[in-house]
């Protein structure tokens, strides 16, 4: 399992220091959250911000989208050029055309969803994604508690992925620690996002190395 340090739990008044931190600890994939104060309370990046901080680093942006349009913003994010680009089931009608909408732009295209969307209704359109998220903390802020009922729906997905023989990874975002990073491992989860579990440590750099290796990156 691979570990994306989320930097919306940096010093966000320092990012491009979180950035090298994750490079520094070797992260293969850079978590970064979008919110526009309207799916979500909280407000965070925009498009420039991205773009500029992506300049200073050749680690993989996995850019999460949580806004009520992603119609209207995507192709703003895809700018940047993020390895990988996720909107929540929640708001689109259209998850397919934005998937590949996505995937035309050279990114891997996921599809998040909320501890209390059942799996069920991304099953549909499954083959036509890189990525699923399933939240295990209600979207909006980091450093909140992990609702471990989403580890059933990753052990599920996990199954029906190999049982379809589908080239779909499966992320875990939100409240993932030392605690815990095993039984995430253990339910078949490939990327496990990690915010205030790196950022609060006292020494960011050695945790995401050790939490790597924990996850036998
Ligand atoms: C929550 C975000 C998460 C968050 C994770 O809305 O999507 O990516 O940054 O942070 P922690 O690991 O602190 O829960
Ligand atoms: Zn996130």
């Amino acid at each position: 399992m691979k570990i994306a340090p989320s930097i919306l739990a940096a010093d966000l008044a320092d990012l491009a220091s979180a950035v090298k931190l994750c490079e520094d600890g070797g992260a293969q994939l850079i978590h970064v959250d979008v919110m526009d104060g309207h799916f979500v309370p909280n407000l965070t990046f925009g498009p420039p911000v991205i773009a500029d901080l992506a300049r200073r680093t050749r680690v993989g942006f996995d850019i999460h989208l949580m806004v009520s349009n992603p119609e209207a913003l995507l192709d703003r994010y895809l700018d940047s050029g993020p390895a990988w680009l996720s909107i929540h089931h929640e708001v689109t009608e259209e998850p397919g055309r934005l998937a590949a909408r996505i995937r035309e732009r050279g990114a891997g295209a996921g599809v998040a969803i909320n501890p209390a969307t059942p799996l069920d209704e991304l099953l549909p359109y499954l083959e036509h994604l890189d990525f699923v998220v399933l939240m295990s903390v209600v979207p909006g802020f980091a450093g909140q508690a992990f609702h471990p009922e989403v580890l059933e729906k990753a052990r599920r997905l996990r199954a029906l992925v190999d049982e379809r023989e589908l080239p779909v990874s499966i992320e875990m975002d939100g409240g993932i620690k030392p605690g815990n990073l095993n039984e995430v491992a253990a339910a078949g989860v490939d990327v496990a996002v990690v915010g205030s579990g790196v950022f609060a440590a006292d020494r960011p750099v050695e945790t995401l190395v050790a939490l790597r290796r924990q996850a036998g990156e």
